[in-house]
């Protein structure tokens, strides 16, 4: 039996496993990768597929954040995976639950702009649209031709055109002496 549960700590040696025989050594090479440098996965929607003791399935969620090169405001969003299943156990539905469950519980903690990086042949039927014809850029500057993204209508679009970047953490303001060390700097 395969159970869908949140991924735990001593999950990790055994993820990395299945992403080295799902997406090959090269994975590091992808532009998704480098939003996943100097940046952490979302607490709580990290989940994971276990068949008795064993990893057999994975999906991560990570903040992104997509700046409006025509000087709109940016817009956050978290970016999805690696998405990954055993080949062992593939074309049983693991992949679609790990989505189902994850997306419902990103949803549900208030995160409704979904992207990924992935063959739209495949996340079509969990309700994404190509980001074309708005030209969106990766880092080392690849284009959206792969990237896709789920959105309820009503939320805010994403800007036609756009750069997707790792959030920069919020400034530490430490109050001295009634004024700001911002305002000192
Ligand atoms: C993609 C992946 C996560 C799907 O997991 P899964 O548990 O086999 O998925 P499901 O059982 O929910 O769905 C299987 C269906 O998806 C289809 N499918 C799988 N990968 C696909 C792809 N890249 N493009 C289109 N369809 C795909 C299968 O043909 C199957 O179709 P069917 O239902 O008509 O038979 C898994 O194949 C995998 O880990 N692949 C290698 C890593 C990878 O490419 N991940 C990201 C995908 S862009």
């Amino acid at each position: 039996m395969i159970t869908i549960d949140r991924e735990r700590p001593f999950d990790k040696a055994a993820i990395e496993k299945l992403l080295d025989v799902a997406f090959g050594p090269d994975r590091f090479n992808k532009s998704s990768y480098s939003l996943r440098e100097n940046n952490q996965p979302v607490a709580g929607l990290s989940y994971v597929a276990r068949k008795a003791d064993k990893i057999v399935g994975t999906v991560r969620y990570w903040p992104i954040e997509v700046r409006d090169l025509l000087g709109g405001k940016p817009v956050e969003a978290l970016l999805l995976g690696p998405l990954a299943v055993s080949p062992s156990v593939q074309g049983q539905g693991v992949g679609a639950q790990l989505m189902h469950k994850s997306m419902a519980s990103a949803n549900g903690a208030g995160h409704d702009r979904i992207l990924l990086v992935g063959d739209y042949a495949y996340y079509q039927r969990f309700g994404f649209e190509p980001v074309l014809p708005r030209y969106i850029t990766l880092p080392g500057g690849k284009d959206a031709r792969r990237l896709l993204v789920r959105q309820p209508a009503t939320t805010t679009s994403l800007p036609s055109v756009g750069k997707i970047v790792v959030p920069m953490p919020e400034p530490v303001l430490v109050p001295v002496a009634g004024a700001l060390l911002s305002d000192v700097a």
